[in-house]
């Protein structure tokens, strides 16, 4: 266990500029812990930076600064002062075909810059039906960390969410939670010597954060849907670190 839990809001591509501004004035009226990490769509960055909580991008480019339009650098990242970069989420190992070996480059870019890592791996439903839930986990872990400055390693966090528990209000039992990320623990430890962070997301609501809260080997959380709506958020962080 982290010394004190964390708790990342990856908005995703969602939120108006309008809605984010009325999102801002209601959430910053609260007291909010450093230990809160929140990713809207990197457009919005600047409006989030310098505040009370702490700031992350979705993702970055697997590319040094130059000629790839569309895309964002880590080094630019860092130089509006975003402290962590989610890397290696499903949606984009999905819809954008990333594989482990651009999410290891997009994570060597990042720590270069001395941005944290938030390292996301998961099962598809049908990887967990056939049992291969753990097999392809350290394949992920495997792949990602290899071959990385062990020394830099400290700065990522591995948040586990398994793909059929995204967006589906399904969530595993506090059971499976657990062991999961007994296991993921210790491949990470095993193949960087180090204890890393470990956090669950899937269908984190203000409505089950309690019970999953008591699950004593997580440490932290990262939410989707319910980080783009303040009271609700909010709810989620007092349960996880309350001020
Ligand atoms: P939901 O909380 O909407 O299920 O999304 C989880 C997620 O993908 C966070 O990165």
């Amino acid at each position: 266990m982290v010394s004190k839990k964390i708790v990342v809001g990856n908005m995703k591509m969602n939120l108006t500029a309008q809605e984010i501004n009325q999102y801002l004035k209601e959430f910053e009226k609260k007291e909010i812990s450093k230990n809160v990490i929140i990713c809207p769509s990197t457009i919005y960055l600047p409006y989030f930076v310098g505040k009370k909580f702490q700031v992350g991008i979705q993702n970055v480019a697997a590319y040094e600064m130059g000629a790839y339009t569309g895309e964002v650098a880590a080094k630019q990242a860092k130089s509006i002062k975003v402290d962590y970069a989610i890397i290696g989420h499903s949606e984009r190992r999905s819809y954008f075909h990333e594989s482990d070996d651009i999410i290891r480059e997009k994570i060597t870019l990042a720590l270069k810059e001395k941005l944290k890592v938030i390292l996301c791996i998961g099962e598809t439903e049908e990887e967990r039906d056939s049992l291969k839930t753990y097999k392809v986990l350290k394949k992920q872990l495997k792949t990602a960390l290899q071959g990385l400055d062990y020394k830099e390693v400290f700065n990522i966090v591995i948040a586990y969410e398994p793909v059929w528990a995204i967006g589906t209000g399904r969530v595993p039992s506090n059971l499976e939670i657990h062991d999961t990320i007994a296991f993921i623990k210790e491949i990470v430890e095993e193949l960087t010597q180090h204890k890393l962070p470990v956090l669950y997301g899937g269908s984190v609501t203000d409505t089950n954060i309690k019970t999953l809260n008591k699950i004593e080997n997580v440490d932290g959380y990262l939410v989707g849907g319910a980080s783009t709506k303040v009271d609700k958020f909010m709810k989620i962080i007092e349960v996880v670190v309350p001020q």
